[in-house]
């Protein structure tokens, strides 16, 4: 099979797999990373059959749904690619972009170890902030039967991906414990740009979101948005 014709396919069955999911992880979701990755790859020289791929099948069993196992992701989408008869190389590469691409803690650093791989990570994480990052927030949390917001319970920066996923938080802390901290990690230039009006439009949205909630009052020092690196 046409390396464009897999792509096409694949498009169609995650699409069909994701198709009305609610919780942020859309077919919606993994449409727009499909398109922020080959936006930020044609500025870049990567493989973007490799790209594609693994933007499409990023989140297929994420461990977030599947009780923590990390390896649920990479399975699906090899066992996916095989009934397609995809050569075992691309396979491997699609694989562990799937690995690599997931925010695992403040404290834990999640640099890809190649270029495909943090093309999708970027593009990944441009979904994570602005407008649309901050709806699939409290859609997210929603989903999880999370509180908004606490005023008393602090955000934790996770020193390990264990912690962080057993974090249960209510969502305004996941703000500061991951979205506020993308910005200074992206990998690839042009993703980097598009991050900054991104981030911008989301520390307002929280800045204003915390003045409605205390008034005149301060907000705990955790939130106050100098704090915020
Ligand atoms: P990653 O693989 O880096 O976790 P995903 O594409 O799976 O990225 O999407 C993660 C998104 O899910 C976050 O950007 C956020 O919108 C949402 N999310 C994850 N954890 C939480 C949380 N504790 N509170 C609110 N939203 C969350
Ligand atoms: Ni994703």
């Amino acid at each position: 099979m046409k390396a464009e014709e897999l792509v096409a396919r694949t498009a169609q069955h995650v699409e069909t797999l994701f198709a009305g999911e609610a919780s942020g992880h859309d077919w919606w979701h993994i449409k727009r990373v499909w398109q922020n990755a080959l936006r930020i790859g044609q500025q870049e020289n990567v493989d973007l059959t490799v790209v594609q791929l693994g933007a499409l099948l990023h989140d297929i069993a994420d461990w977030k749904f599947n009780r923590g196992d990390e390896e649920a992701g990479p399975r699906a989408a090899r066992e996916w690619l095989q009934t397609h008869q995809a050569p075992a190389e691309l396979i491997e590469k699609v694989c562990q972009i799937i690995r690599e691409v997931t925010f695992k803690g403040a404290g834990v650093d999640t640099t890809p170890s190649t270029l495909e791989a943090k093309v999708v990570q970027d593009a990944d994480r441009l979904d994570a902030i602005g407008a649309i990052g901050v709806g699939r927030a409290f859609a997210y949390g929603g989903h999880k039967g999370r509180e908004m917001y606490h005023p008393g319970q602090e955000p934790r920066l996770h020193a390990s991906f264990e912690e962080y996923k057993k974090n249960q938080g209510p969502t305004l802390n996941h703000f500061y414990e991951k979205l506020f901290l993308l910005k200074d990690r992206f990998s690839t230039t042009a993703g980097r740009q598009l991050a900054q009006e991104r981030h911008a439009f989301m520390v307002q949205f929280v800045q204003r979101f915390l003045e409605e909630w205390h008034g005149e009052e301060v907000p705990p020092a955790a939130f106050q948005l100098t704090n915020t690196p």
